[in-house]
């Protein structure tokens, strides 16, 4: 059961839902987390989560299927990324199972917020770790915050299944090349305020960032990862060690290989070299897989498949990764969980 919402035209906005998991980090051990109604973080000035960026996130989804269950797709991948991440700005890891544990207590206190089958909506988890306790000096907390919130949404660019465009980022980059590209922390996204700013104001969806080293290749999407489908029928995606290794990347480059039959590469994309690809895209949780019309690169705009279609091989990525999600195609083992 569900309540009633314009399931259709959600967006991505948030919602404040009636339950959140929260737990605390005392004298070295997690205390035992539980759902709380209050959505407010009450908060010491000396937070060094507030001064120093001593904090992290997640992002996740949960699922409502043509049966009307609800299921989360990898929530171990984003544990283990949480705990990657935790390992970089020398914060606890916060357990698979305790993680997965508070996603499916959130999801299930919520429940009817999870869109309706069939209306493209499903609902957004968001992880949160905060070094927390009262420090003023540059040095990792004692304490810490985990908490998970959840709200229902729709598109996260609001092209959808249509394609947008993109400009890549001449100025900016969002992370430096042996810094904190590939931990999933907020002052990534700071960085990426301003650029991403300048590019909406230009009506494109999002800024594509280069490798902050040379400038010459592709890292990702302010957003999402990116890749492209060679005119060979390969699917591409960069590999770097600044950019956030996504879920739904990993997942797509097997779903290229095992289920579409194409041969899949984590390489090197240059910048000057989009002619190879006949189709691009932005992949990530919230973009799903949003498909990319045209990229500007200084005076150049080059589009790929169609400003306005999505391409064959996109679209038949979409329908397996999303019928995977949606529980109406065989998933690979261990890849859905049932709430
Ligand atoms: N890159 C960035 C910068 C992101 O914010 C995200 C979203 O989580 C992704 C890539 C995609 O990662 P995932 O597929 O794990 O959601
Ligand atoms: C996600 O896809 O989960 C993200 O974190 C992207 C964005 C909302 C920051």
């Amino acid at each position: 059961m569900s309540v009633n919402l314009d399931w259709e035209n959600l967006g991505f906005s948030y919602m404040k839902l009636p339950y959140r998991y929260l737990a605390y980090y005392k004298n070295g051990q997690w205390e035992k987390g539980g759902l709380t109604e209050d959505a407010t973080l009450h908060m010491s000035e000396s937070y060094p989560c507030l001064h120093y960026g001593q904090q992290a996130f997640e992002g996740m989804k949960a699922y409502r299927t043509k049966d009307g269950s609800v299921q989360l797709f990898r929530p171990d991948q984003n544990a283990k990324r949480l705990q990657r991440t935790s390992d970089r700005l020398l914060m606890p890891q916060v357990p698979t199972d305790m993680f997965v544990d508070a996603v499916k207590q959130v999801v299930r206190a919520n429940e009817e917020y999870v869109p309706p089958y069939g209306t493209g909506g499903t609902l957004y988890i968001r992880p949160l770790l905060l070094g927390v306790g009262d420090i003023i000096g540059v040095k990792p907390a004692d304490e810490y915050i985990f908490t998970v919130f959840a709200m229902p949404v729709g598109n996260y660019f609001k092209g959808g299944l249509t394609p947008t465009n993109f400009i890549v980022s001449d100025k900016y980059d969002r992370a430096a090349p042996y810094g904190t590209g590939a931990a999933k922390v907020g002052g990534n996204y700071a960085a990426s305020l301003l650029p991403g700013q300048m590019a909406h104001e230009k009506k494109f969806s999002d800024v594509i960032y280069l490798d902050p080293a040379t400038h010459t290749k592709i890292e990702e999407v302010g957003s999402a990862n990116f890749f492209g489908i060679t005119k060979d029928n390969e699917f591409v995606t960069p590999y770097s060690p600044s950019i956030l290794p996504s879920i739904t990347k990993y997942s797509l480059l097997y779903l290229a290989e095992h289920r579409l039959g194409l041969k899949a590469i984590e390489g090197d994309v240059p910048i000057d070299d989009l002619d190879r690809f006949a189709e691009a895209g932005a992949c990530g949780t919230a973009a799903v897989i949003s498909p990319i019309g045209g990229i500007q690169h200084g005076e150049d705009f080059h589009v790929f498949y169609s400003e306005t279609e999505v391409g064959p091989v996109t679209r038949k990525l979409y329908n397996e990764l999303t019928g995977i999600q949606f529980g109406d195609v065989e998933a690979p083992e261990g890849w859905i969980v049932k709430v």
